[in-house]
């Protein structure tokens, strides 16, 4: 049987449909809007772009969002004194610095000052910290969408073996904790793993956070393992792609996400999810 598609698009839609109308809810009853601020510095292309598909989502479903985009020149010093103002704002639920930062300003520092209460992206070392204590914490978006994606296909991952191909703070290491929370045997894999091939072949799922076109190829992968690609490459052509030879997996996979429209869509969901649960716990009596 080929392959079943995790579709993020349609899964995501599903959810934006439901926060849109509980917003409206919230509205009816007099409460103010839920509101997400972004913070973009300088003028990287994916950024920007990344920034946009952010506040289109927040419009779709009523959230308020306030993109401030500053000089690529700003200092340190003036975006460290804008998070702190917004840390104090009463009406603001959720705050995303988007990465990456222009080389002057030090990512740690802007993130260590976002109020861990309003770190939508679940960036802050507290937030880490509590994720991986199993403490209530908000949670990195892309992860926590892999998790909603695996759960909506009624996927077990109770007493799976899950293999993560990358360690990146983003992505490879809190999805590995959260996969483990939900009882997965879990490997994290990374360049300098031997025989990564047969690391990837034991998986039952396997997720793919690389950020190399096409790296992981059908003869990496245990027939009917569950495939959910992060990745997401530009070719030289324009189109997008992931991390896993896609076409090549649907004889073999029993569920996979595809790029575009897996993964991507969720991890925007997520963030409206996370905003969304800032401003219900904040404001909702
Ligand atoms: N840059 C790339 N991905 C992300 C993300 O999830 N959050 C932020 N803030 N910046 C990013």
């Amino acid at each position: 049987m080929p392959a079943q598609v995790i579709s993020g698009k349609i899964l995501s839609k599903e959810m934006r449909e439901k926060m849109a109308n509980e917003v409206l809810e919230y509205q009816s009853k007099g409460y103010r809007l839920p509101h997400l601020v972004v913070i973009l510095v300088g003028d990287n292309p994916a950024s920007k772009s990344y920034v946009s598909g952010k506040e289109k989502a927040c419009m779709e479903i009523g959230i308020k969002s306030t993109i401030i985009r500053l000089e690529e020149s700003t200092t340190e010093e003036e975006v460290l004194a804008l998070v702190n103002k917004i840390n104090l704002d009463d009406d603001i639920d959720g705050l995303l610095v988007q990465l990456p930062l222009p080389k002057h300003i030090s990512e740690d520092k802007v993130i260590n000052t976002i109020s861990i209460d309003k770190d939508v992206d679940g960036f802050h070392p507290l937030n880490v910290a509590k994720l991986h204590l199993g403490e209530e914490c908000l949670k990195p978006c892309t992860p926590k969408g892999i998790i909603t994606m695996l759960k909506s296909a009624n996927i077990e991952i109770s007493g799976k073996e899950a293999v993560v191909v990358g360690r990146s703070n983003i992505v490879g290491k809190p999805v590995a904790q959260l996969l483990l929370d939900n009882n997965a045997t879990v490997t994290i894999c990374h360049s300098r793993t031997k025989d990564l091939k047969e690391v990837c072949r034991r998986a039952d799922i396997l997720v793919a956070a690389i950020g190399k076109p096409r790296f992981i190829t059908s003869d990496m992968i245990k027939e009917g393992a569950v495939v959910i690609d992060v990745g997401v490459n530009r070719l030289e052509n324009g189109k997008l792609c992931g991390d896993v030879c896609y076409d090549d997996m649907l004889d073999i996979a029993s569920y996979i996400t595809p790029v575009p429209g897996g993964v991507g869509p969720m991890t925007i969901t997520t963030l409206l999810e996370n905003t969304l649960e800032i401003y219900k716990a904040k404001v909702i009596k």
